[in-house]
């Protein structure tokens, strides 16, 4: 089923998104922050729904950032409960709606319970192709860059590459992304108009769609929005207005 309002040609291939706000929505609520994240892993599912249904064929959530660990302790305990919780209880379904999952990020610093996890949810969808779900997890995209350096640095060293057969295409083929194409509409809820070290390299033309919306609050009529909004815009990588009506 097609997304109504966004022609088909308009909707983006890859979308992501930085799910912002769940703790101001908590504490709205005068309720702790892991209120909020309970209530964002519902809002997770459904926009995984919608954006499958409207078309798009890979979509990047920014769960965990590199930095989210130097929150206080009880808050990342209960936000690694979470995730092996909801990876247990919607992995079936994703498989079920023909979507893989796939993780990127260090995931050897989690408990050995999510890692064990996110290996079975990842090994269960695998051969899934209607829409690729990568979960950014101790995630950084400086990181992502510096592991990029190092392995084409290790191949130099190896005689197997040498500085000049170094391009833009062989950085891109290091990075976590490798086999995805660059995101064409980057979301951030939440409010604030900042990357945070999500996705650095890739990042380079993608449409930015700031919202207000906490994540918990994001429906499927802001989804839409989104999506509306991205449809209307016009991508020039460079060019000239005239150049891209010729
Ligand atoms: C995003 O919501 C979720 C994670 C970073 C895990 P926040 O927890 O950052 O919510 P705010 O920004 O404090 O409202
Ligand atoms: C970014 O949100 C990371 C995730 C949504 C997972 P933060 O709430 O951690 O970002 P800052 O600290 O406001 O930049
Ligand atoms: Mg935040």
């Amino acid at each position: 089923m097609k997304s109504t309002v966004t022609e088909e040609d308009t909707v983006p291939q890859h979308v992501c998104i930085i799910m912002d706000g769940n703790g101001r929505w908590a504490k709205k609520r005068l309720m702790p922050r892991t209120f909020g994240h309970r209530k964002g892993v519902e809002i997770t599912r459904r926009s995984i729904e919608f954006f499958a249904r409207a078309g798009v064929k890979y979509l990047t959530l920014f769960a965990f950032s590199s930095e989210n660990w130097n929150r206080p302790q009880d808050e990342v305990s209960t936000l690694m409960e979470l995730f092996i919780q909801s990876l247990k209880e919607n992995s079936a379904e994703l498989n079920d709606k023909n979507i893989r999952i796939r993780f990127i990020g260090d995931r050897e610093a989690f408990p050995q319970a999510l890692q064990d996890q996110i290996a079975e949810s990842e090994a269960l969808t695998a051969d899934k192709h209607l829409m690729k779900l990568n979960i950014a997890a101790n995630y950084g995209g400086q990181w992502d860059i510096l592991n990029a350096v190092k392995t084409i640095a290790s191949r130099v060293t190896k005689g197997e590459l040498t500085v000049k057969q170094i391009d833009q295409q062989l950085v891109a083929s290091a990075l976590s992304l490798a086999d995805t194409p660059d995101p064409d509409l980057f979301i951030r809820t939440g409010g604030e108009q900042r990357v945070s070290n999500f996705l650095l390299w890739q990042l380079a033309y993608t449409e930015l769609y700031f919202t207000e919306v906490l994540w918990p609050d994001f429906s499927e009529q802001e989804m839409q929005k989104a999506l509306t909004v991205y449809s209307r815009r016009q991508r020039r990588y460079g060019k000239t207005l005239e150049q891209m009506e010729t």
